[in-house]
This record gives C-alpha cells, sequence and structure tokens, in this order.
C-alpha cells in the first residue's frame, strides 16, 4: 500500500449505485476501492473491468447482516492496510412491494439490512477509520425518508408510498445525526446522501437517473475535505430536510 492512498469501503457494490461509486472513486487518483460484496464470485465479476481499466479495486466479501462477514472483513482491512478513509453505507433494500412476505416480514427485513446492517458495519469500521487522517461516512439514504418532504403537498414524490422503506432510511438518517455528534472530536465527517431516482435493479430500472449520477454525490462526500460540513442530509440539487 502506497501511504498516500486513500482507502474506501463501499458495501453493496456488486451493482447499480454502490458499483458507480466504487468505479467513481477508484478513478480518482490515489483512490483504493474495496467493493463490498455478498457474494464474492460478483464482486469479481463487477471489479474485472476496472481491473482492466488499471483502476485500484479489490472486491471483498461482506454480508452487513452476518457478524462473522463484517468483522472478518475488518480484521482483513487492519492487516492489509492498517485503516481505512472512507466508508460508504450502500447496501440497501426496499421490500414495500414484495408480492409474498407479510408488512411485519417487510419491515423487519429491511431494518436488518439498511439500518443494523448500517450500524454493525460502521461500528466495525470507526476504529479503522480512527486511525485515518480524514475519516468520512457517508451513508447513502432517500428523501423518500424526509419528514420535511413528506410535508409538502408538492412534493414531487408525494404519490410514492413504500412505508418500510421510508421508516428504515429516517432510521438511518437518525444514526448520521447521531454518528457525527459521536466522532466529531475525532475528526469524522459522516452524512446522509440521497442518490435520487434512479435505473437499477430496485427500482425495476424505472428510476430517471444513471447510477453514475447517483453516484456522484456519494463520491464527493466520500472524499470531503477537512472545511466540508458534517451531519447533513443532501442530494445532487440541495441540503435536505430531516
Ligand atoms: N435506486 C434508487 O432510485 C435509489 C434512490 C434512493 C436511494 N437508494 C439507495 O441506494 C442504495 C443502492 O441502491 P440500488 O438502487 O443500487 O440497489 P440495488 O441495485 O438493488 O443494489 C443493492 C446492493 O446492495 C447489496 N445488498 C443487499 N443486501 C445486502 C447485505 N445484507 N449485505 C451487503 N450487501 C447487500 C446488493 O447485493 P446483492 O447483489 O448480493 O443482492 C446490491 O449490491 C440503497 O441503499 C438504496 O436504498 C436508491
Amino acid at each position: 500500500m502506497e501511504t498516500s492512498e486513500i482507502i474506501a469501503l463501499v458495501s453493496g457494490a456488486n451493482r447499480g449505485i454502490g458499483l458507480a461509486i466504487a468505479a467513481g472513486l477508484a478513478r480518482h487518483k490515489g483512490v483504493h476501492v474495496l467493493l463490498g460484496c455478498r457474494q464474492l464470485d460478483r464482486g469479481k465479476a463487477a471489479s474485472a473491468p476496472l481491473q482492466a481499466e488499471g483502476l485500484r479495486v479489490t472486491p471483498v466479501q461482506l454480508d452487513t447482516t452476518d457478524e462473522a462477514s463484517v468483522s472478518a472483513l475488518a480484521a482483513l482491512i487492519e492487516q492489509e492496510y492498517g485503516r481505512l478513509d472512507s466508508l460508504v453505507n450502500n447496501a440497501g433494500i426496499g421490500l414495500d412491494y414484495h408480492p409474498t412476505l407479510s408488512v411485519i416480514e417487510r419491515m423487519q427485513q429491511t431494518l436488518d439490512v439498511n439500518v443494523v446492517g448500517t450500524l454493525r458495519l460502521t461500528e466495525a469500521m470507526a476504529p479503522l477509520l480512527a486511525k485515518s487522517t480524514r475519516p468520512r461516512i457517508v451513508n447513502v439514504s432517500s428523501e423518500l425518508s424526509s419528514f420535511g418532504m413528506r410535508a409538502d403537498p408538492n412534493w414531487a414524490y408525494s404519490e410514492i408510498k413504500l412505508p418500510t422503506y421510508a421508516a428504515s432510511k429516517a432510521a438511518v438518517n437518525s444514526l448520521t445525526v447521531s454518528y457525527a455528534d459521536q466522532l466529531k472530536d475525532k475528526g469524522f465527517k459522516v452524512n446522509a446522501v440521497c442518490p435520487g431516482y434512479t435505473a437499477t435493479e430496485a427500482t425495476n430500472f424505472s428510476g430517471t437517473r444513471t447510477p453514475e449520477q447517483a453516484a456522484v454525490i456519494a463520491i464527493h462526500f466520500a472524499l470531503l475535505d477537512d472545511e466540508g460540513p458534517s451531519g447533513i442530509f443532501v442530494s445532487e440539487a440541495q441540503q435536505l430536510p430531516w
């Protein structure tokens, strides 16, 4: 490892917005990206074209719902790199349209990935981030969770009803505020971003933005300079109300 290299970890990086965030980060000079993927084979397949471009990307096994997977990855990062500079909590699911699960099951499974998984990965990586001179955490949220936006009758997405998904991302937003406060004395910047409505498997490719467009805001906050904000919620267009 080069000492000046930035080590970044992106969860859910084998496809969709996570893959675009990983690729976009790796295109920044001096950034080495670890692609956290539940299925390592899919991570290797996603990494191959990026590696062929000469980008510094390494697929790593990561299931954020699995304590053993998360702690094994923390041990690997400690051993190989000695620290982590940027963590992008991108892995996420939405089950509101699931055809067979009850609403209780949708809520429980969604919380397990989006909230507990984000918490588990953040807790495991915080000691490694604390060894960085510029620790950054980006939580990929959604404006669908914003109480402020939802209260506006003219909001563009007021007809979209995703109650369990929205509740889970509201909890992610709350964790963002808590971690920004808890970690501020160690120089961390912890922010939540909304990538916008994006064409990925999660939206049946109906989103209006490309994964590359969606990735821009997360990449910016993963590489945020020391003057940048902490504890805010933003989209590419604007700061969002919680
Ligand atoms: N698409 C949008 O319009 C939109 C808008 C706002 C926010 N977001 C958020 O953006 C993030 C990425 O969404 P996307 O649209 O790119 O979704 P996607 O294409 O469905 O990709 C989700 C990624 O998360 C991974 N994942 C799921 N459960 C995981 C777990 N337990 N551990 C580790 N990885 C896990 C998936 O891995 P597998 O391939 O193994 O399933 C996949 O790599 C999510 O947090 C989503 O809520 C999306």
